[in-house]
């Protein structure tokens, strides 16, 4: 948790779920590494230090802003593997069979983050790879003191962990907890992590890694194949791009929704006078931007290499004017259905920031799903599997975990990537880098990212204080607006009440890594979210 002052660094900044991670990266920074090597150390540290989220088993985006003005995202989102199918999670009745798509083998997608990192490292980055996961290698290898936020956090996780032999041997201990201040070393991790680092990310995709992969899942009834991972490519893709009251707005595109939602909910508000924050009359106008954003979400995204997204249709000005006069006209808390795009184009998670001393910057969140995926090790190689498949439709008009209702867009297909939400995005203006932030939380993700970009942006808050604001969040479906229970005043749940939002109190929304650059001094202010245990570190 950091206090209510940002951490200030005159050179380069990482803010990331945890210390020992968010210290890799600078490390980088120091020796004379860029942003990309910072966050390459860093994802990989965070493999070994927050098994939460932190993983070399899962998936995400990693966005890229050089200084040079040239942006890339780099997909390294988990695939279906060959044999999936549409109807995978149904049983004969043609209902979701519980539990299939978020827990064991049948849940995980080919995993992406080996590949995402290795290429980012390659093609962006200024060290090696072997430089740039040493840090990752001593940690596993060495051990490192669990903190008391882990010891609880794995005991709290012991009924999907337990599960599964080799998780519960590694982070439960069979059953005899760490306690905070204990060792935890993980040397069949920290193999893998090597021949990563000799090999390169053939060593995982290919070879031992592999095999002990396909292993693990074959014989818990999954049907990751060695093709599937033998196949599996990161994906270099365009940022998308958006404005918003002078700024310019760099965020990802599909397979993940987070950018593409985010842009059309700051159309819609950007000419709205949104009033004082966490009133009324501000929050009625963001929630109503948000229903029509999400239901636009519902109806028509999916992996565009596989399905066409009326993508520049939902990010276009004019279509957000349609949506802003239908929310000055109709009551509050209406009903939404999704909204008619123009323009067909052809076509448990955390987030890190990082800036350079050169001002390249990185946004990346990357994640095994829910809170340890799957819940499944890899036998031998010492890593924790996602649950991925679950963010897939596994049946249209049924929700997924997050209570997601999602289209056949979306629906399961060999090799395609299912839809995500998770939004790493950099904001600029005139051209340099002022914000960089990002937030796990599954759907809460991209609202997370629109209230501290408006708190930021619009309301002037610094970026403490942005990040620490009270959120909220609607989703369309369920039509339910969901209020963090610290920080809202009485009055204005009373209005939201009365105007007929149906809502719901969540003990903590989101967890928001951010970097506020100061356009003039250079100063890099760093802010890692209280609701978290992270970090923000520069030097
Ligand atoms: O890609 C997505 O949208 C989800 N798999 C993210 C999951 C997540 O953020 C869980 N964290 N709390």
């Amino acid at each position: 948790m950091e206090a209510l002052e940002p951490v200030a660094a005159r050179h380069g900044m990482v803010v990331s779920s945890e210390p020992r991670a968010s210290a890799a990266g600078v490390e980088m920074l120091r020796e004379g590494g860029n942003a990309v090597d910072a966050a390459v150390a860093t994802g990989f540290a965070l493999a070994v230090t927050y098994p939460f989220a932190g993983n070399i088993g899962g998936g995400g985006f990693m966005l890229i802003r050089k200084a040079d003005g040239s942006a890339a995202v780099v997909d390294y989102r988990e695939e279906a593997p060959a044999a999936a199918t549409r109807n995978m999670y149904l049983n004969a009745q043609g209902e979701v069979i519980p539990g299939a798509s978020t827990v064991g083998a049948l849940s995980v997608g080919v995993p992406g983050t080996v590949a995402g990192l290795a290429l980012a490292e390659q093609k962006y980055g200024r060290l090696s790879l072997a430089r740039t996961m040493a840090p990752a290698i001593q940690l596993a290898e060495n051990g490192f003191p669990v903190s008391y936020w882990l010891s609880e956090d794995l005991r709290a996780h012991q009924s999907l962990l337990t599960k599964f032999a080799d998780s519960r041997r590694i982070f439960l201990r069979d059953g005899n907890f760490y306690q905070p201040g204990e060792v935890l070393r993980q040397p069949e991790l920290a193999r893998t992590l090597r021949e990563i680092a000799r090999f390169g990310p053939g060593a995982f995709y290919g070879g031992d890694v592999a095999r002990d992969i396909v292993r693990t899942e074959t014989k818990l009834g999954g049907i990751i194949a060695l093709a599937d991972l033998a196949q599996y490519r990161a994906k270099v893709r365009k940022p998308l791009m958006g404005s918003f009251r002078g700024y310019t707005i760099l965020s990802v595109p599909p397979p993940s929704s987070g950018g593409t939602v985010l842009i059309e909910m700051l159309n819609i508000l950007d000419p709205l006078n949104l009033g004082s924050p966490d009133s009324y009359d501000s929050m009625h106008l963001i929630v109503e931007a948000m229903r029509r954003a999400f239901a636009d979400r519902a109806a028509y995204m999916g992996d565009t290499d596989f399905v066409r997204v009326p993508i520049q249709g939902m990010i276009n000005p004019q279509y957000a004017a349609t949506l802003r006069e239908q929310i000055l006209r109709s009551k509050p808390d209406a009903p939404v259905a999704a909204g008619r795009p123009g323009e067909y184009e052809s076509s448990n998670t955390t987030h890190f920031s990082v800036v350079d001393a050169n001002g390249d910057a990185v946004s990346n969140t990357y994640t095994l799903n829910n809170g340890y995926g799957s819940g499944i090790t890899v036998r031998g190689a010492g890593f924790l599997l996602n649950d991925e498949m679950d963010d897939f439709t596994s049946k249209p008009g049924s929700p997924n975990m997050f209570g997601l209702i999602q289209s056949s867009a979306n629906a399961i297909g060999p090799h395609k990537r299912p839809l995500s939400a998770m939004t790493p995005t950099i904001v600029l203006k005139n051209g340099r880098v002022r914000l960089v932030l990002g937030s796990p939380g599954g759907p809460t993700i991209i609202n997370t990212v629109l209230e501290v970009l408006l708190d930021a942006l619009v309301y002037k808050m610094d970026i403490v204080r942005a990040v620490a604001e009270p959120r909220f969040h609607d989703q369309w479906a369920p039509d339910t607006l969901f209020l963090e229970r610290q920080g809202f005043s009485a009055d204005t749940v009373e209005k939201l009440q009365q105007a007929g939002y149906n809502i719901s109190f969540r003990r903590s929304i989101g967890e928001c890594e951010a970097i506020e650059v100061d356009v003039k001094s250079g100063w890099r202010f760093g802010a890692s979210d209280p609701r978290g245990h992270g970090q923000a570190a520069g030097y």
